[in-house]
């Protein structure tokens, strides 16, 4: 019955060794499905997703995070209610992960600092508009000045935009495992709030 099935099929510490596996392989290989998960968040009335990039993993302090326009509507929305998911699915692998936590706004600290310097050159254009993502415009635009769009900036010029820049961390508090097979998916419960880690099967 177990042919062909992966050595982590039934055993729940050997998917938690492969969730963080996906997220780091995901974060350094753009073409994987891990690189781009879909953000959701919420207030009251109202939830809502986007795709983001991941930008950083760390298995250690059990947190992952994003970059985003400090601008945008989702900052208005974690304002008001700080936590988020991170939903991922890789069709060739059959899993998908709900990553779910604290969410923390880093703007203009030792992390935003770090994370502007390693953001590439051409990347900053996202961070090059004047007015904030989301506002209505009479015609259609990329929000961008002509130069800005053609990417004929210097990267001292581009310094502008980090007053706009910031990274989104979720710390972790739990994870859903959803594994699909053909004969008998599997589903798993990862509690990270605890001092020990607690796992257990769901029926999926
Ligand atoms: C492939 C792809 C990658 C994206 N990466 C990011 C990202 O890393 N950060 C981000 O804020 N938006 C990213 N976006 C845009 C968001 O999906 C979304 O349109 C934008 O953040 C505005 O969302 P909001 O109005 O809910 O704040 C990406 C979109 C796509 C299609």
């Amino acid at each position: 019955m177990q042919k062909n099935k992966p050595d982590y099929y039934n055993d729940l510490d050997k998917i938690y060794l492969k969730i963080w596996d996906l997220l780091k392989v995901g974060l350094k290989n753009r073409d994987l499905p891990f690189h781009i998960p879909v953000f959701i968040c919420g207030s009251k009335d109202k939830s809502d997703g986007r795709i983001v990039v991941l930008r950083g993993v760390d298995e250690n302090e059990k947190k992952i995070w994003f970059h985003t326009d400090i601008r945008s509507n989702k900052i208005k929305i974690l304002k008001s209610n700080p936590e988020g998911t991170l939903l991922f699915y890789d069709k060739s692998e059959k899993i998908q992960l709900r990553v779910s936590g604290i969410i923390k706004i880093n703007y203009q600290n030792d992390k935003t600092i770090k994370s502007w310097e390693k953001t590439a050159h051409l990347s900053r254009q996202c961070y090059l508009g004047d007015q904030a993502p989301g506002l209505t415009t009479d015609m259609p635009t990329s929000g961008l000045k002509e130069k800005i769009d053609n990417l004929k900036y210097t990267l001292e010029e581009s310094e502008i935009g980090y007053k706009n820049f910031c990274v989104i961390e979720t710390y972790i508090k739990s994870i859903e495992w959803l594994y699909l097979a053909a004969k008998g998916h599997r589903r798993a419960y990862f509690d990270l709030n605890k001092t020990k880690l607690e796992k257990k099967w769901l029926i999926p």
